[in-house]
């Protein structure tokens, strides 16, 4: 078992790269299985999400070459199955998208019903209504959905939730399908504009992709032939901003789009931290306790659910009582009973944590309970006195890339020890 041990009480200094954008990847990847043809990704962050997604894609029959730490060659014209392995897209959520992928290409799939974070109820009736609409059947039968078409045709669907996953994965659908599909009430998140971006270098037709109606006018095939660069990772930058105010540092982040960060600089600014924006990096620092506030989670440009539980470490510390209402999903405060035991005063009822803050937080053995829970408890054991051990590492290494490393870095006392 692994665990990460922090003495925290340093205030971070210094610089940190951002990587690519993990939701960006896990969707890009199984769109390569778009192109009758060769692409490269380069800024593909290194997280156990994009390894197994590398397998799954082989299994399929794509050919993957590592170029370097962050950078594949991959070979997607002889895909020699549609059944993806039942096992392994059946432990992580982003599995969903070889459906559309598939179906899109080869007009059948089978996978195993997508796993994840368990952060409630996770439904993908969206995802199944758009399919229905171009066409497809689709069953889910002993935990394996299986779709299948003869040729998918475009279609105007109107997505009933704004939805990441389904705005994406019927885009990858209708990438191919016969004639012209409109997403209404799509999602805008900036990994929703990177997916269609790719597509588009690769020869797809996608317009409008960042507002609420995406159009896509389907093309016969997909030549590939391009390099692409996967759009830097919101969600991490976000954890790096936020650990900055919480530890009374000084961080500059580089290699970030400032403004995918809007709605979290606008929070860091009103808790008491200064932001400098230079566009494609970012000045964050903060030499007060951090005051209380309000946060509402919303689907972009909103503050995002993925930033909830890391901001909740600063409003545990804050001077004041503070509000998260979480809109997204049903249960993502299960972090707040870790940060309780490290010194926090929260206290939760269904979406809504009340979190009256305390000078400080003192380090304890915590759980990581999902990806963002996990880079919340980082935060908190590196602004928390004493020593912290956090648990768990799994949920952490899907998503965040080097994760000590860049820490270690910016002067956190932060190792990872195997027991
Ligand atoms: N929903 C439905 N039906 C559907 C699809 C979604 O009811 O068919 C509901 C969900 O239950 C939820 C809401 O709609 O209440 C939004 O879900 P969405 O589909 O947008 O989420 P997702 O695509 O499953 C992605 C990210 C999550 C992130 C959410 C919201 C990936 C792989 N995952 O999930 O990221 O929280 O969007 O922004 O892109 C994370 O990175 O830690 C993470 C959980």
């Amino acid at each position: 078992m692994e665990k990460l041990v922090i003495t925290g009480g340093t205030p971070l200094k210094g610089e940190v790269t951002i990587s690519g954008a993990k939701n960006a990847a896990v969707a890009i990847l199984p769109a390569t299985l778009l192109i009758n043809g060769v692409c490269k990704l380069e800024n593909l962050p290194h997280i156990s999400d994009v390894k197994i997604y590398c397998q799954i894609l082989e299994k399929l029959g794509a050919k993957i070459t590592w170029d370097g730490p962050n950078e594949i060659t991959i070979d997607t014209r002889n895909i020699s199955t549609t059944e993806a392995p039942l096992e392994a897209t059946s432990k992580f959520r982003a599995s969903y998208y070889i459906i559309g992928a598939l179906l899109g290409r080869k007009g059948s799939v089978t996978v195993g019903m997508p796993g994840g974070c368990k952060l409630g109820a996770r439904p993908i009736d969206q995802h199944i209504k758009g399919f229905e609409a171009l066409g497809a059947t689709v069953e889910v039968n002993q935990g394996k959905i299986i779709a299948n078409v003869k040729h998918l045709k475009g279609n105007s669907i109107y997505m009933d939730i704004t939805s990441v996953g389904a705005t994406i994965n019927i885009m990858l659908a209708s990438v191919l399908a016969d004639g012209t599909t409109i997403i209404d009430n799509a999602a805008k998140e900036p990994h929703i504009v990177d997916v269609a971006n790719f597509l588009n270098t690769m020869g797809a037709d996608i317009r409008g992709a960042g507002t609420d109606t995406i159009k896509i006018n389907g093309k016969k095939e997909l030549h590939g032939n391009s390099t692409y660069s996967i759009v830097p990772d919101q969600i991490e930058a976000g954890t790096f901003m936020v650990a900055a105010v919480a530890s009374k540092g000084d961080i500059l982040l580089k290699n970030c789009i400032t403004k995918h960060l809007e709605s979290i600089t606008a929070k860091i600014i009103e808790v008491g931290g200064s932001v400098e924006d230079y566009g494609d990096s970012i000045r964050v620092f903060c030499n007060q306790r951090p005051s209380k506030a309000n946060i509402k989670t919303l689907p972009y440009p909103g503050f995002p659910t993925d930033m909830q539980s890391q901001m909740g470490v600063v409003l545990a510390i804050a001077d004041g009582t503070s509000i998260i209402n979480e809109s997204i999903w049903e249960s993502r405060f299960q972090y707040t009973e870790e940060l309780n035991k490290m010194g926090a005063h929260i206290t939760s009822q269904g979406k809504t944590a009340f979190f009256e803050g305390v000078e400080e937080l003192t380090g304890a053995p915590v759980y990581a309970s999902d990806l963002r829970a996990g880079a919340a408890l980082i935060v908190a054991g590196i602004a928390a006195k004493g020593k912290t051990e956090i648990y768990n590492l799994e949920y952490i290494d899907r998503g965040y890339e080097n994760i000590e490393e860049k820490f270690r870095n910016l002067g956190a006392n932060i190792e990872r020890i195997v027991e």
